[in-house]
């Protein structure tokens, strides 16, 4: 990871950047004759100052990078700025002159530092031999109120390093990362004032989650549940916020097994439970001032003699009976039942979940836009508002009778698949069948957005992390 400082004086020898919106640099850091020097490098360049337009400019005491901001730069545009940045410089240290005018300076300097931290994410743990990249390890920004800066920073880290946090979950290959050491780590997450709860095989089944357990029962990885609670208003007893997610540490389809090509991906289906876990560990290094619990199904699915058969009916832990016709529409039969434990044992009345759901709204939304399902529109339109606010967009989609009775069944309550057509609409009317009267729910279907097939400003190639920054800014 990058070190982030922020300091008052100008270091010598080391890289100095810029970013504007002009053609030409206007600061007080450079004399005159280094400025028109800078100046004539600029004019031979050709330098407008477009987004992600960057010149080098060498021969005078120290080198001097400049890069383009476009035209009006947002927050989200100085963010990108220090994704660039993160590539860009070769050197081992840089300074960053804020100088823009666009907005606040402390503004500009921490959606910069949040570009920077977030582009230089790598997951290279099981490598034995580390890329050894000539790269940026120390960039200082140089600001009048250092101090004040650095705190604001620190508290915008907390939340950064939670999506850091939650890319790591995602990567980790399902030997690696089964329920049990899934469980384990989260249960560490005390240390942050967490409380935390993992219900082990025995207590699930003493509890009868008949659909969570119908999924894990052909692997020799025993399912856990885990509950996580923050209470950062002790006088009120109950809870403000939930987060369901959804941890199938892989998904082989069971029975219904998917197709060989690209299974290898199914690692990452526990995302929407990694971005709760990561997310109530950014609440709590927070201390944010309201109650939030989080709860996350840890299941695998796979196929074996002791694995649910396509035609089977199980009881799900609300009582509700459900004929599974697809083994590999799992999540649905996890988030249920965890969904139904978070409303009638903790009486929680707001509830979202995240899952890797469907393969129908990735085929939707592709990578840009998480789908987003609820009955309530109060709650849809925060959810929208905060995607804007952090670039984590959603896109509403619709749920209503018709596909409802899609997942009717003649011998059972319901059946977990709606059939060829509209499958993240009927997935989400599921879902809801396990939501008690007077609960306001909401369902992100993240299967889209959760990876990255190319690297993006703010985002390696991978695994995304999508939804930290969307439920931080939902919890302020
Ligand atoms: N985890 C998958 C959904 C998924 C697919 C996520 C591709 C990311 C990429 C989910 O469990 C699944 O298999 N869904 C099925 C449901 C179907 C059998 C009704 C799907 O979408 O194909
Ligand atoms: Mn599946
Ligand atoms: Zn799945």
């Amino acid at each position: 990871m990058i070190t982030v400082t922020f300091k008052k004086e100008i270091e010598k020898n080391i890289v100095h950047v810029f970013a504007t919106d002009k053609s030409e640099l206007k600061t007080s850091v450079l004399t005159p004759s280094q400025k028109k020097y800078v100046h004539q490098a600029l004019k031979q360049a050709d330098f407008k100052a477009k987004e992600g337009e960057i010149v080098s400019v060498l021969g005078l005491e120290s080198p001097i990078l400049i890069v383009g901001t476009g035209q009006k730069p947002s927050r989200s545009d100085f963010e990108k700025v220090g994704g660039k940045l993160a590539s860009a410089i070769k050197d081992q240290k840089a300074a960053y002159h804020p100088l823009n005018g666009c907005m606040p300076v402390e503004e500009e300097v921490i959606a910069v530092a949040t570009g920077l931290f977030l582009s230089s994410f790598k997951f290279d743990k099981y490598l034995s031999k580390k890329k050894d990249e000539k790269k940026l390890k120390e960039i200082s920004f140089i600001v009048s109120e250092p101090k004040k800066v650095q705190k604001v920073f620190d508290e915008t880290k907390k939340i950064l390093e939670s999506v850091c946090f939650a890319r790591a979950l995602s990567s980790e290959p399902a030997n690696h990362l089964t329920p049990k050491i899934f469980s384990e780590l989260i249960e560490k997450l005390d240390e942050t004032g967490l409380e935390i709860e993992i219900l082990s095989l025995k207590e699930l089944k003493a509890k009868k989650f008949g659909m969570l357990l119908s999924v894990a029962q052909g692997s020799l990885n025993e399912p856990k549940v885990a509950v996580m609670k923050w209470k950062g208003n002790p006088k009120k007893k109950t809870f403000d916020i939930g987060f369901v997610g959804k941890g199938v540490t892989f998904d082989s389809g069971g029975i219904s097994l998917k197709p060989g090509a690209g299974m290898g991906d199914m690692k990452q289906d526990m995302t929407g439970a990694g971005v709760v876990v990561a997310s109530m560990r950014s609440f709590a290094l927070r201390k944010v001032k309201s109650n939030v619990i989080g709860i996350v199904g840890l299941v695998e699915n796979m196929p074996s003699g002791s694995a649910t058969r396509p035609g089977d009916i199980v009881t799900s832990l609300s009582g509700k009976t459900v004929e599974i016709l697809n083994t590999d529409a799992e999540g649905r039969l996890v988030l249920g039942d965890c969904l139904w434990y978070m409303q009638s044992v903790y009486g929680v009345k707001k509830i979202i979940d995240l899952a890797t759901l469907t393969g129908a709204v990735m085929a939707a939304l592709g990578e840009e836009y998480a789908g987003l399902f609820s009955y309530d529109d109060a709650l849809a339109q925060e959810i929208l508002d905060a995607g804007k606010s952090v670039d984590e967009e959603v896109w509403r989609l619709p749920m209503n009778k018709a596909y409802n009775k899609m997942i009717d069944s003649d011998i059972a309550d319901m059946k977990n698949i709606g059939g060829r057509l509209a499958g993240g609409s009927t997935a989400a009317c599921f879902l809801h069948r396990f939501i008690k009267e007077g609960t306001s729910w909401a369902h992100l279907d993240i299967a889209g957005v959760d990876k990255y097939e190319t690297a993006r400003p703010l985002t390696p190639k991978g695994a995304t992390g999508w939804g930290v920054r969307l439920l931080n800014a939902l919890v302020k």
